[in-house]
């Protein structure tokens, strides 16, 4: 998908009420967005489709709904007030803040990017004599390019791990790298930037009364783990999962609902019998990519190692989707080891650990964690879904489509019900009649308006499955069409037998 189709995506998500930027009418509040009618249904089945896959289908996963604000301690605790930061530099010209990793990185984007373009250009020059690996590892130019990519990349996560700012600033000075609107080179010094927002409580005055939104959802499985694990009596290993909103100070929020300073992410932590973790990693990992794939063609989906583990991690892989913008992190699998249970052991006072009868000996788990952020999925999702697209053997306005080809279980709406005429009040009648039974089974749409084919179209741009036809032989047989999004295909069936059939085929099972 392009750059212009990625415009194509957000201008689709307003105009169909998927998404809306936060508070329009004030101008909007930037990294925030609204999920609309259509929005807030595909995101509900995506957490559905989650939550079955996780919880639903694992008898050893149990849920969680912890609040959003919690003791003050707990982010002192997971390190967060410590180590949540991310480096910031401002342009003294424009005055505009920027990610100081985020620009190298770009730089980085940059270099890659020039050598390609000289595959591309060897590629054109020799046609089907042209060998890319050979190219690769012997073109001077290409080489140069690599090489420089791969030490710079190394250089930033080397200095993102030891904190060293001023090695940041001196690399954004000798990669010369400008503002990207300005061409500005005039920097501040890189600084570090905590991402948590805070509040006050009102009646705990200083920082004893000073609250954090939360920035992962993961601290408050964390804090429950006792609780947690005594009501249900769960042996190890065993998860906590959890649905719910988190908050970042992002410095830079873009790239529409990818980055955003509210969101929402679902996740999983799944306690273990230390020395076992990696194990646990590697079954997750694979786990994880098999939910992925089973909506999202796998050539768009890749692994990435992270080069810089997060504070609490001794393993972290990234499960990367191939964006508008490239591939980037749709999911994050961590080995968390015992850091998080053993610090708020330390914090509080309060023993977190578990005794294992097998072993019969007390231990603090280790933890494995999957967290995926569902406006990235939502995302995701769409980036696969939308297709403009001809239609064949037909004309005028009919021959060409906005076509949402969302996995039947996830679609908003799983079946529109439509009389042919609307001025027939028999038609009306008897598809007025199918609606009130389907709408216990499914989320369905009743539309009379404009001619048939128009009415498809709509159906066809927020990505409805089934179209339900009433017409003149529903009348004398008792039969409707049931029309199929992505063949356009009709078949012809019983009333009787409408229910059973989109059932079936808007059932979650078949991708879980
Ligand atoms: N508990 C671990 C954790 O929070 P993370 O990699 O920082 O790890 C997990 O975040 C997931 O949350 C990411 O893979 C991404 O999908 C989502 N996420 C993180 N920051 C986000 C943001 N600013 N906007 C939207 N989604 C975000």
């Amino acid at each position: 998908m392009s750059e212009d189709l990625f415009k194509r995506l957000v201008s689709h998500c307003k105009e169909y009420g998927f998404i809306y930027p936060s508070s329009e009418v004030y101008e909007g509040l930037n990294g925030v967005y609204d999920y609309g009618p259509m929005g807030v249904e595909l995101k509900n089945n995506i957490k559905d489709y989650w939550w079955k896959a996780m919880v639903q289908m694992h008898d050893n996963i149990v849920g969680l709904d912890s609040a959003i604000f919690m003791h003050p301690k707990i982010w002192k605790a997971s390190g967060h007030v410590d180590a949540f930061n991310d480096p910031l530099v401002d342009n003294k010209d424009s005055k505009k803040r920027f990610r100081a990793d985020v620009l190298i990185e770009t730089e980085i984007d940059k270099m890659i990017a020039k050598a390609d373009k000289e595959v591309e250009k060897a590629a054109k020059r020799f046609g089907d004599t042209f060998d890319e690996k050979m190219f690769r590892e012997t073109n001077p130019r290409v080489l140069e390019y690599t090489q420089k990519a791969l030490d710079t990349e190394k250089r930033l996560a080397a200095a993102l791990k030891t904190g060293d700012m001023a090695d940041l600033k001196t690399m954004i000075d000798e990669l010369e790298i400008a503002e990207p609107d300005t061409g500005s080179r005039n920097w501040t010094e890189v600084r570090q930037f905590n991402l948590m927002f805070s509040t006050q409580m009102s009646n705990i005055g200083g920082d004893d009364g000073k609250l954090y939104l939360r920035p992962e959802t993961a601290q408050g499985i964390f804090v429950n783990f006792l609780n947690v694990q005594k009501t249900t009596r769960q042996k190890i290993p065993f998860g906590i999962a959890q649905i719910g909103k988190a908050f970042r100070n992002e410095i830079v929020a873009r790239q529409f609902i990818f980055r955003m300073r509210e969101f929402e992410q679902m996740e999983m932590q799944y306690f273990v019998r230390p020395g076992t973790e990696m194990e646990w990693y590697n079954y997750w990992k694979e786990k994880r990519m098999a939910w992925h794939r089973a909506v999202t063609p796998a050539e768009k989906l890749r692994f990435k190692d992270h080069d810089n583990l997060a504070h609490y991690a001794n393993a972290a892989v990234d499960v990367q989707f191939e964006f508008p913008f490239g591939f980037k992190e749709l999911e994050g699998i961590h080995s968390r080891t015992d850091f998080d249970l053993g610090s708020h052991s330390e914090l509080s006072g309060k023993k977190m650990q578990y005794f294992d009868p097998e072993l019969n000996e007390h231990y603090t788990p280790y933890v494995v964690e999957t967290s995926v952020g569902c406006d990235r999925m939502f995302l995701t999702v769409l980036s696969n879904a939308l297709v403009d697209e001809t239609v064949p053997d037909a004309k005028g306005e009919d021959s060409t489509r906005t076509v949402l080809r969302l996995a039947p279980a996830l679609a908003p709406v799983k079946c529109a019900v439509l009389p042919l005429l609307r001025n027939n009040e028999e038609l009306v009648g008897k598809a007025r009649e199918i609606y009130d039974q389907l709408k216990f089974l499914f989320l369905c749409q009743y539309d009379e308006k404009d001619a048939v084919g128009r009415r498809y179209r709509r159906q066809d741009a927020i990505g409805t499955p089934y179209c339900v036809t009433v017409d003149h032989e529903t009348l004398e047989n008792g039969t409707v069409t049931i029309r199929e999004r992505d063949s356009m295909q009709q078949e012809r069936v019983a009333i009787s037998e409408v229910a059973r059939i989109v059932s079936e085929r808007v059932d979650m099972r078949k991708i879980l």
